[in-house]
């Protein structure tokens, strides 16, 4: 409920807007008629400066009045109200189509700024509760249904099967493709630990190789110097939205006859030769985490044009359940499935995936804009050849460790999320003897960090980053 505290008419005098400001504490008031419909602003400023002009407390606000104010609409969504606060602008009236405030929004300085954010206002609110009147809560229901189809559809895909996470859809993936102990599979030193893990769950053996000193993606050339007789398969990663060379890397898994399980958890719609990251090798796996670039909560899916791939993952990620007779197990399974509720959210997701991508772009543009101009700074690439990068967190990068660990203090100390680059699995106690090459990774990883990267990170908030960095690099 508004407080009218915050409201004055315009009819009253200055000592009124006075008391008002007192009262609500907020530095302002909304001038408005008999009538509720707003016709300015007056802060605790615009007093300040009438009283030095020579206006007195008793007479009109109108002579102090800013006329031409920032306002919202109660239809605008949030990030675009939130991005019209700024320095000056704090409390932002909120009006119906008759102009009348029916409301206010008021920024909190103490919110930190989040380094990334769901997107939650397309119809995700109305098929979760469609779902859940349904009472198909868990993993049977039309959602997840819908969800495979037009998600394996989006990436050009025959097949989609929708798991619990991303770290399943890979163990899944890995399983149904027969690896297990004795085999080798290569992956990349940069990666989120899931990548290695669900290597280790098989049985099989990781081989960490170095990556692109241009893309942070997987070397092609380290991944044919790693490979030996026992190597199976390769997982591609494609880290922070940057596509693999996957023409390279197919032509060599062909050439040795070894499976690849994309890993396109940060991935989603990014493009190699004009095709969508997942529908290159065997299986492509993502995650629909949280801060993914489109989320069900928690939730993954593989997808292939393998049919028989297909099947037998479905089998596996029902307790091995046989799909002609209930309650006979034909492999030791797993449950590794998505429920509806998720799927739910997923589908309308999907529906926003192409706006989705394209103001995370319009974003990094906007800080690759701003930062041209700071020489000792770089955002990742994103004009390597024949790779369409997609924006999954804005990642930039200094000249050494010292400097990198400088700036993410700065960004925490003005409220602002900071993450460092991943840490090479090669450095890590767990993963170490699973090493084979790690010299560009090393490198890279200590000199990078992630920017805010959320839908309500608007002008402001980028050149709030920026300043924090500027404290640090020139
Ligand atoms: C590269 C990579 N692989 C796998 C995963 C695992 O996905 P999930 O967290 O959904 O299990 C993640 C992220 O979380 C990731 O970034």
């Amino acid at each position: 409920m508004m407080k009218m505290n915050i409201l004055c008419n315009e009819k009253s005098t200055v000592r009124d807007a006075l008391d008002k400001i007192n009262e609500n504490a907020k530095g302002v008031v909304f001038i408005v008629d008999d009538n509720q419909e707003l016709k300015g602003v007056v802060t605790d400023g615009d007093v300040r400066r009438g009283l030095l002009r020579g206006v007195t407390v008793d007479a009109s606000v109108g002579e102090i009045v800013s006329r031409e104010c920032v306002y919202a609409r109660s239809s605008d969504e949030p990030e675009k109200v939130f991005k019209r606060f700024s320095e000056k602008v704090k409390v932002i009236p909120i009006v119906n189509d008759n102009m009348q405030v029916i409301d206010y929004s008021e920024y909190n300085s103490q919110v930190k700024l989040a380094i990334a954010q769901p997107q939650l206002n397309g119809k995700e609110l109305d098929y979760l509760l469609d779902a859940f009147l349904s009472t198909w809560i868990s993993s049977t229901g039309k959602y997840v249904t819908q969800f495979e189809k037009e998600f394996s559809d989006y990436c050009g895909t025959k097949y989609g099967v929708a798991t619990s996470n991303g770290t399943t859809a890979l163990h899944l993936a890995l399983v149904v493709l027969g690896i297990g102990e004795g085999d080798e599979v290569i992956i990349p030193d940069i990666t989120f630990a899931a990548t290695i893990n669900s290597v280790l769950y098989t049985g099989a053996t990781p081989v960490i190789v170095d990556i692109e000193a241009d893309s942070w993606c997987i070397d092609p050339d380290e991944i044919e110097k790693a490979i030996t007789e026992k190597t199976k398969a390769i997982i591609p990663v494609h880290i922070y939205g940057q596509p693999c060379d996957m023409g390279r890397i197919m032509e060599i898994a062909k050439r040795h006859n070894l499976y690849v399980v994309e890993d396109c958890a940060e991935a989603h719609g990014a493009m190699y030769a004009g095709k969508k990251v997942g529908s290159f090798g065997d299986i492509g796996c993502f995650s629909f985490f949280g801060n993914k670039v489109i989320t069900t909560g928690e939730g993954g899916m593989c997808i292939t044009d393998n049919q028989e791939l297909d099947q037998k993952m479905r089998i596996y990620r029902d307790h091995g359940m046989s799909r002609e007779r209930k309650y006979y197990h034909e492999v030791v399974g797993f449950n590794y499935r998505m429920t509806n509720l998720q799927a739910a959210i997923g589908v309308a997701q999907l529906e926003n995936i192409e706006k989705t991508l394209e103001w995370r772009e319009e974003l990094e543009n906007s800080y690759r804009d701003k930062l041209n101009a700071v020489a000792e700074i770089n955002l990742q690439r994103n004009d390597l050849p024949n790779r369409k990068k997609i924006t999954w967190l804005v990642t930039a990068y200094v000249s050494d460790e010292e400097k990198r660990d400088a700036c993410m203090k700065a960004m925490v100390d003005a409220n602002i999320d900071a993450r460092p680059f991943f840490v090479p699995l090669s450095e890590m106690e767990i993963y170490k003897n699973y090493v084979f090459s790690n010299k560009v990774s090393k490198d890279i990883s200590g000199r990078g960090f992630n920017l805010p990267t959320s839908y309500v990170v608007g002008k402001e908030q980028i050149d709030k980053v920026i300043a924090a960095i500027k404290t640090v690099i020139a």
